[in-house]
């Protein structure tokens, strides 16, 4: 397991942020730059200047995903220019997935391209967006319209990061933390580990950080460009995103995060994977009442369920039209390009709300 992390310059456990340090020593940059927004600038930004041991500036930008954009990208490329930055420099992303994606596309094209890394400070960049080098911004209220793969040149995970971070964004982390389980092709029972977490404590799931690094890079070394399996890794969000979008859409305080609304896409296509492809119903039912527990239950009128099936066409994984899944026949045995009746999406629902 570690030599996977090795290769991936992905350090965690022992003081990971050591590691950085020796790395900015080694490297010679002629200057460092961190980058937080307005949270990780007050929870995070005091800790990890005591953990390392080189001098940086910081640039900070907003809070949240409506900030991921491109003017956002170009307050931080004149605040780098005006700093004094240069191709020698170094970005540091400290944060959770918004300051990662969005400061691994600002360094990859500043200069065309200085060195990155990413200090991810959510759970959710622990075990995902801060994994597998994919980096970019939203165009108007489409999410990762632009943006480049370049892996950063390490990732440190420092758990006692999550110790500010509240429990809806834990609970929000851990849903891509029970979609790796799920697509586990090595078959090992870390679904099974997710699923008997009693409750969100960080002890609990710090043990199970390391395990969802692993499935999450494991997937994206076998392909980098996303041309096959990678795909697997949107388990739950063709539905889920669809979700997210249409609660988003929504005045009122019903909006969902990210993780909540993929722990519903992950019922409702484990659902159509148990119809289509003989998912075992004992899996779907143990999956089913854990997120029924740990997550807010949501209700969806058929109108509403309509109104995200419509949404859901223009995501923006579909080819020529057609809505394409990812299901799966079994815990870890993926089908890639499957096409879903829509009348199959409301029995997921009223699976889901029953
Ligand atoms: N690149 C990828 O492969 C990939 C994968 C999954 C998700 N993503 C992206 O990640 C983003 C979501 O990431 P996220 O859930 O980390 O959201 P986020 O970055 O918005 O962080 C959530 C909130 O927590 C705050 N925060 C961060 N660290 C904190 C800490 N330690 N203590 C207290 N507050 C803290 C942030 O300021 C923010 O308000 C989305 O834009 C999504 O598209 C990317
Ligand atoms: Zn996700």
């Amino acid at each position: 397991m570690t030599d996977l992390l090795q290769k991936n310059s992905i350090f965690l456990n022992n003081s990971p942020l050591e590691k950085l340090s020796k790395f900015v020593r080694d490297n010679n940059f002629s200057s460092v730059f961190v980058m937080v927004d307005e949270n990780t600038k007050e929870f995070c930004l005091d800790y990890f200047s005591k953990e390392v041991s080189f001098d940086f500036k910081v640039i900070k930008i907003q809070a949240g995903e409506t900030y991921k954009n491109i003017h956002t990208c170009l307050r931080a490329w004149e605040e780098l220019s005006s700093k004094g930055a240069d191709r020698k420099s170094l970005l540091i992303n400290l944060g959770g997935g918004v300051v990662t994606d969005t400061g691994g596309f600002i360094a990859s094209c500043f200069r065309r391209g200085i060195a990155f890394v990413h200090v991810p400070t959510t759970l959710l960049a622990m075990v995902d967006a801060a994994l597998g080098g994919k980096n970019g911004v939203d165009l108007n209220h489409l999410k990762n319209q632009v943006g480049v793969i370049k892996l950063p040149a390490m990732v440190i995970v420092d758990e006692n990061f999550l110790k500010t971070l509240p429990e809806n964004e834990i609970r929000s982390g851990f849903a891509e933390m029970i979609k790796h389980g799920l697509i586990d092709t090595e078959k090992s029972s870390y679904f099974e580990e997710c699923i008997s977490l009693e409750n969100f404590e960080i002890s609990k799931i710090s043990k199970l950080i390391e395990g969802s690094i692993h499935i999450k890079m494991r997937t994206v070394n076998e392909d980098i460009d996303e041309s096959g399996l990678r795909k697997i890794l949107n388990y739950g969000h063709t539905l889920g995103h669809a979700i997210e979008s249409y609660r988003m859409g929504m005045d009122t305080d019903c909006h969902l995060l990210h993780g909540e609304a993929i722990a519903i896409g992950l019922v409702l296509e484990t659902y159509n994977s148990h119809i289509m492809y003989g998912f075992p119903l004992e899996d779907l039912n143990t999956l089913k009442t854990f997120i029924s527990y740990k997550y807010s239950p949501e209700r969806f009128s058929r109108e509403e369920q309509k109104k995200i099936i419509e949404l859901m066409k223009f995501d923006k994984k579909n080819e020529k039209n057609n809505v394409n899944f990812v299901l799966l026949e079994g815990l870890g045995s993926p089908r890639l390009n499957c096409q879903v009746e829509e009348q199959l999406i409301y029995e997921a629902f009223d699976f889901y709300q029953s």
